[in-house]
């Protein structure tokens, strides 16, 4: 008899193989069917097709890479508490027809997992008026589909948007009394993201600062699920993991997975949201805070948009940066940001310099679009005044232009 825990995967329409916990339970084993297709089924650029199975002490870490945390992955343990053995495998099977990426998962009998849903108003959701209760219903109505990861608050859901009149994938989040007014922070965290030229993703503030919504990424324009993989998936690194590390490797990593053609614009950009995250103190920039995309294996792979760019020190006054260069955790200066993108990222000075600039004229810009919804939302007026203060302060400590050289 097959084990209650083994589970099908699928690379977006191709079944790729079988996973499953070794019979002493000591090791989680995929093998992939001996008809997968070489690219086309790959589950992880890590993970090559190949006859020998992969066995991993803890679940493979790109299948771990969307596994709910927080508060979602409560909501799915309240919803599931009578399925016996609940545990990584049963949340697997629970959300596997709706991963962020190219991998979904099923029991093995079933067909290739798909999810039909009636799309949601996208204008509906930004202007509803009791986003706590909206919440609590879209959580009740998508959390079993929801298969993404991060300590936030959030599902997947499909909406369609009035301006193009196309249905398309979002991720909504919402935030709790621990951070308030979040959604608010990461809004113009993003903004300032968007006007230094940074690739995002469409994002929207919810009328009344309860919801941050944001279009997937992870799915192409013809609909189809785009590969991705976060940088906990490409070190081989668990998502315990994911502050256990350093911003060299995210540098190496990006040099060992992105595509040539692509590598210059990945390595500006990573260090413009590097940056970017000591000018407004954004202490969350972990492992699974930077990714790659693709088509499917063996296509170019790019670094994926920026994302979850929030002003964490307006909560945790004395927090530091999530990883650590030249082995500190510290809000840099301008010198050792200098050398760090010459030196691991291999950007020419001036380029490095014409970042930081651009980057304090964003975030400068950025400024008076926050004091202005400040001056309209009293409830944002804590938080938002703390920003301010915070980000002049990143910009003045990094912007003076001192020769590193
Ligand atoms: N626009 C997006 N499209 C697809 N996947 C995304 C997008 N934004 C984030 N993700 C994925 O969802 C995860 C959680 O989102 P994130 O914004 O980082 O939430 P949290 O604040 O809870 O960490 C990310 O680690 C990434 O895997
Ligand atoms: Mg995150």
């Amino acid at each position: 008899m097959p084990s209650p825990q083994l589970l099908a995967v699928w690379a977006a329409a191709y079944r790729a193989g079988l996973l499953d916990r070794s019979r002493d339970k000591r090791h989680f084993v995929f093998t992939y069917d001996p008809a997968a297709e070489p690219t086309d089924a790959q589950v992880s650029l890590t993970m090559p097709v190949r006859l020998e199975s992969w066995t991993s002490r803890d679940l493979h870490p790109v299948f771990q890479m969307n596994l709910p945390e927080g508060a979602l992955l409560d909501a799915i343990r309240r919803a599931i508490a009578k399925l016996a053995g609940e545990n990584d495998l049963t949340i697997l099977r629970i959300t596997g027809g709706n991963q962020v990426g190219r991998n979904r998962f099923s029991l093995p009998g079933d067909g290739a997992p798909g999810v039909v849903e009636t799309p949601e108003s996208l204008d509906e959701l930004l202007s509803y008026p009791n986003t706590e209760e909206l919440f609590t219903e879209l959580v009740s109505r998508y959390a079993l589909r929801s298969g993404v990861s991060g300590v936030q608050p959030k599902v997947l859901l499909e909406a369609s948007e009035r301006a193009t009149a196309t249905v398309g994938g979002f991720i909504v989040k919402s935030w709790g009394g621990e951070y308030p007014q979040l959604a608010a922070n990461e809004f113009f965290c993003m903004t300032a993201a968007k006007n230094a030229g940074l690739p995002v993703p469409e994002f929207h503030l919810s009328d009344n600062g309860g919801l941050f919504v944001m279009k997937r990424f992870d799915v192409g324009e013809n609909g189809l699920p785009l590969g991705f993989e976060d940088m906990c998936a490409l070190q081989a690194l668990g998502t315990a993991q994911k502050y256990s590390s350093t911003y060299e490797r995210i540098a190496r990593s990006i040099r060992d997975f992105v595509s040539g053609e692509h590598l210059q614009a990945a390595r500006e950009q990573f260090f413009a949201s590097l940056v970017l995250s000591v000018m407004v103190r954004n202490g969350d920039a972990h492992l699974k805070n930077f990714g790659v995309l693709y088509e499917r294996p063996g296509a170019p792979v790019r670094l994926a948009p920026v994302y979850d760019v929030v002003t964490t020190v307006a909560y945790i006054s004395k927090d530091v940066p999530a990883l650590s260069i030249a082995g500190t955790k510290r809000w840099w200066s301008r010198k050792m940001l200098e050398k760090f993108g010459v030196a691991h990222l291999a950007l020419p000075v001036a380029k490095v310099g014409q970042i930081l600039e651009q980057t304090a004229e964003a975030v400068n810009e950025t400024m008076p679009l926050l004091s202005a919804y400040k001056k309209d939302h009293p409830e944002f007026r804590e938080v938002g005044g703390r920003m301010l203060a915070i980000w002049t302060e990143g910009v003045s400590e990094l912007a003076t232009a001192k020769a590193a050289f």
